[in-house]
């Protein structure tokens, strides 16, 4: 026992730190420069159910504080990830939450009855702000779509169920609480915010599809007040997402209430991130002489 183990649902975490989908991927052969199986748990990129390229060039484009990416999900689709990726992780410790884009609820539902079946896929984590193309609305806007989707994601799987939603809505609580109805286990909080950069000198937008999604410090604080917001009024499990780069980031977002926090845009800065995070949560118990971090999580207050 570390004092460091959490809880998100019925999951049991040797940490609260992981990476947040889409910045983070391991490969056996390139492995990162650190034990994988230090990390609380491990979030691939998002998957859709069939293979697609992704968004063209240029995809990333850095702002004061934040960087804006329009990678778009570039995927091997379900079949190819379930023959060549998910082996890779075999052997691994670390739970492995597999993050899944679904175009459709029944897309979602194939996506999570598949994976559940496969036993070292630990749970889902539903991205719901991928478009709907029927509909051309994001699950994550629109809490109809969004109790389908979780919902019909809910039906095939008993495995971790995550949602992970947008605060481009007018009430994440209302989101939160249409998530917690839909049978979800816990919601992460949050994906970027639609960006977008221009070459003053040469009058060109920079990102191929014009917007991308804002992440990094410059979210921070609303990720941090969506984490606050959703755990004092909804009684589902949050874990926090958003520009965080250090311990003390890492704390604030325990104390408002996540059960967990991801690490997304800090990564691609410093690979070590992560782990540097997980060795200061430690350092940081043994200063305040707390035997546990379940004693700092929701510990914020207001004066
Ligand atoms: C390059 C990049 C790719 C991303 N891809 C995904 C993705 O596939 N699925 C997803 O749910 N979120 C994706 N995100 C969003 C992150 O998981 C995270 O919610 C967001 O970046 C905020 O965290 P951060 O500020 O720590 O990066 C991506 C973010 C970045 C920067």
């Amino acid at each position: 026992m570390t004092g460091l183990e959490v809880t998100v649902g019925s999951l049991a975490l040797r940490n609260p730190v992981m990476p947040a989908s889409g910045t983070f991927e391991y490969h056996p052969d390139s492995p990162p420069p650190f034990d994988v199986n230090h990390l609380g748990a491990i979030v691939p990129k998002s998957l859709t159910l069939y293979p697609q390229l992704g968004n063209r060039p240029s995809r990333l484009a850095e702002t004061p504080s934040g960087l804006i990416n329009s990678i778009g999900i570039p995927s091997l689709g379900l079949e190819r990830f379930l023959a060549e990726v998910l082996p890779r992780y075999e052997g691994l410790t670390a739970p492995v939450m597999v993050s899944v884009a679904g175009y459709s609820p029944q897309e979602y539902l194939t996506l999570t009855e598949k994976l559940s079946a496969v036993s070292l896929v630990a749970g889902i984590e539903l991205n719901l702000s991928c478009p709907n193309l029927d509909q051309h609305r994001m699950p994550a806007q629109d809490v109809g779509l969004l109790r389908e989707s979780v919902k019909s994601a809910r039906s095939v799987t008993d495995k971790p169920l995550w949602a992970k939603l947008s605060l481009e809505v007018t009430s994440i609580v209302e989101m939160a609480q249409a998530c917690l109805e839909s049978g979800a286990d816990a919601v992460t909080l949050i994906n970027t915010f639609r960006a977008m950069a221009i070459d003053s000198q040469q009058r060109r937008v920079i990102l191929g599809n014009g917007t991308g999604g804002l992440s990094g410090p410059a979210i921070r604080p609303m990720a941090l007040a969506a984490v606050w917001d959703v755990s004092h009024a909804v009684d589902i499990p949050v874990i926090g997402v958003g520009g965080i780069t250090t311990v003390d980031d890492a704390l604030m977002f325990l104390l408002a209430g996540a059960s967990a926090i991801q690490i997304g845009t800090a990564s691609f800065r410093q690979p070590l991130t992560m782990v540097r995070v997980i060795e200061g949560l430690t350092g940081h118990l043994a200063k305040l002489g707390v035997a546990s971090i379940a004693e700092i999580i929701g510990a914020g207050h207001l004066s």
